[in-house]
């Protein structure tokens, strides 16, 4: 896996600070928003929604560094097929959870690149006359945007460059890199290392 890394974009440490920091400004935002309403219990309604596979590093670490009652529903959309690198639009792949209604959504994703993702599943979702909802990213591509979205909160602008790690995938893998990097250019193109893999 290391030879496939042409470099580390942003580095462990760099998003355990950021992460901790998206958390508590997330958190504190959330209960604003309660203690606005007056609702003692009002806890019990954040529902936090990771986009399936690609923000299961991040929500793991996010959702750890908020010390409040919440919920958590997975979806899953499917945004780009195989090993294409483009974004061919969104679908959804599971049901949405239920029971949506008045709750305060968090939809969490790993990367805001062409927005089609985040705005297909937002919409859907205020379909569902939540309280409210807000969106969390990790990492932002501005350049690339093809739908006007904005995240609510976001870790980091990134230049137009294809990453993979802390969940971020290319064909399915790299996942587990614990490190946000850009792959070399055998690598990202799928050709077979050289020697014995
Ligand atoms: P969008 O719908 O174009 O905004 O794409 C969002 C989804 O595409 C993300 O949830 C990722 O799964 C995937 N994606 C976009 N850019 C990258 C990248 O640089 N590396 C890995 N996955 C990416
Ligand atoms: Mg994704």
């Amino acid at each position: 896996m290391q030879r496939d890394i042409e470099k580390i974009l942003i580095g462990r440490d760099e998003i355990a600070t950021r992460v901790r920091e998206i958390a508590e400004r997330l958190a504190a935002d959330l209960r604003r928003e309660l203690e606005a309403e007056g609702d003692p219990e009002a806890e019990h309604r954040i529902m936090l929604i990771p986009i399936m596979t690609g923000s299961i590093v991040f929500v793991a670490d996010l959702i750890r560094c908020m010390p409040m009652k919440l919920s958590l529903e997975l979806i899953a959309v499917s945004s780009y097929p195989g090993q294409t690198m483009e974004s061919k639009g969104a679908h959804l792949k599971s049901e949405l959870p239920e029971g949506m209604a008045g709750k305060h959504i968090v939809l969490v994703d790993d990367i805001l690149d062409s927005g089609r993702t985040l705005q297909l599943v937002r919409s859907m979702v205020l379909e569902r006359a939540p309280a409210s909802v807000r969106t969390v990213v990790l990492l932002n591509k501005r350049a690339r945007r093809a739908v006007p979205i904005e995240p609510d909160f976001a870790g980091f602008d990134i230049p137009d460059e294809f990453v993979v790690g802390y969940g971020l995938d290319f064909d399915g893998y790299y996942r587990n890199l614990p490190d946000i990097a850009v792959l070399t250019p055998e690598a990202a193109a799928g050709d077979p290392p050289e020697g014995d893999g």
